[in-house]
């Protein structure tokens, strides 16, 4: 019935995966303190070789992309180091792992960096406490100069080259789920009246500049995007971010990325501001290989491929739940059910 799930898929003339399952990104803030990979983290990410492609947990650019606990970075050589140690055991274990390329954006906190301010398209606060460190609540961000625009650009490369000094076999970049990148693309977060806001045009503008830069680097085989046309999360909607997406989609059809990522918690939902489900929007409007995700079994991301929906199935939780998910579900045995207290300790 999966049988769809296990055949290999070439995602372009560098890379073919074994089968069609991603592990999803998964935050697990279990870094050590100088955000360096720990064996704990490589022994974790080995267990899952099985998978098509690991997308490794979202790991920071830089000191004040940080706004959780012990998230990896990918800026220090003992970072770099400590990733090597990771992608040396996927790929012995037969695997193949992407980094994550991660700014939170507003979504920062200075008392992770020791910074004054945490940066953003504009001056536009998120309400509340941060997620992972309840006495903290968020700040006021600072709107990024345009100097401060390109230096971003700079470093967004300079981490996908220290990615692939570790040995990934490719990055993709976090351009969903509210984060700096998905800020530029929202109204809520941007704006900005210069040329990085105002229009679709301009709010996909530093988006674009950073995947241009990074296939400039690395090469668009080793270049893939996540997106999150329906604001959820860190992020308000509003009706004309659609319009955003109508512009950004097309422009990325013609960069031939190694694949399109969906950033959604559940696929079943339905977005007004989208007309509809997010996924069957970015289907419309993306004609490339797509990664669809959020709430899926093997089952239903596998009845999801048949009916060309997307390409590609991306698994979190279970994942979480079964380091072994991908045999168990190639040989019918049921899988253990997530629950949040998992989150715990890195199995
Ligand atoms: C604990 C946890 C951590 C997550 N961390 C990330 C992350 O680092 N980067 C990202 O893009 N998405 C992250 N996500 C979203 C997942 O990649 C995925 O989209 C979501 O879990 C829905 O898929 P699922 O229903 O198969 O779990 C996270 C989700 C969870 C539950």
């Amino acid at each position: 019935m999966t049988t769809n799930l296990f055949q290999p898929f070439r995602l372009n003339d560098s890379l073919e995966l074994q089968n069609r399952i991603l592990m999803a990104p998964l935050t697990r803030c279990m870094a050590d303190d100088d955000l360096v990979p720990t064996q704990q983290m490589v022994d974790y990410y080995a267990k899952r070789a099985e998978t098509g492609l690991i997308i490794s947990e979202a790991t920071i650019i830089r000191p004040d992309a940080q706004g959780y606990p012990n998230t990896p970075g990918i800026f220090t050589q003992a970072q770099i180091q400590g990733w090597r140690n990771v992608t040396d055991a996927v790929h012995q274990a037969g695997g193949k792992i992407f980094l994550q390329l991660w700014h939170t954006g507003r979504v920062a906190h200075t008392y992770f960096f020791g910074g004054e301010h945490v940066l953003a398209p504009s001056a536009r606060q998120l309400e509340g406490n941060l997620s992972r460190t309840r006495e903290l609540t968020y700040q006021m961000p600072k709107p990024v100069s345009k100097d401060e625009i390109a230096q971003l650009v700079l470093d967004y490369t300079k981490a996908a080259e220290n990615a692939i000094e570790a040995g990934f076999d490719g990055v993709e970049l976090h351009g969903a789920n509210g984060y700096l990148i998905d800020q530029f693309l929202h109204h809520d977060s941007n704006v900005r009246d210069d040329e990085y806001g105002g229009s679709p045009e301009n709010m996909a503008r530093f988006p674009l500049q950073v995947v241009d830069a990074v296939i400039a680097a690395i090469g668009q085989d080793r270049t893939a995007l996540r997106v999150s046309p329906a604001a959820y999360f860190n992020i308000a909607s509003d009706p004309r971010d659609k319009a955003v997406f109508e512009y950004l989609l097309p422009e990325l059809n013609k960069r031939n990325l190694a694949y399109l990522h969906l950033g959604l918690f559940d696929d079943s939902m339905s977005f007004d501001d989208l007309g509809g489900n997010a996924t069957d929007f970015v289907r419309k409007h993306y004609t490339k290989t797509l990664v669809g995700v959020g709430g899926y079994s093997a089952e239903t991301g596998s009845d999801a491929i048949t009916k060309d929906r997307f390409d590609l199935l991306a698994i979190g939780r279970p994942f979480i739940a079964n380091p072994d998910y991908i045999s168990k579900v190639k040989q019918g045995i049921e899988v253990t059910p997530y629950s949040e207290e998992m989150l715990a300790t890195l199995n």
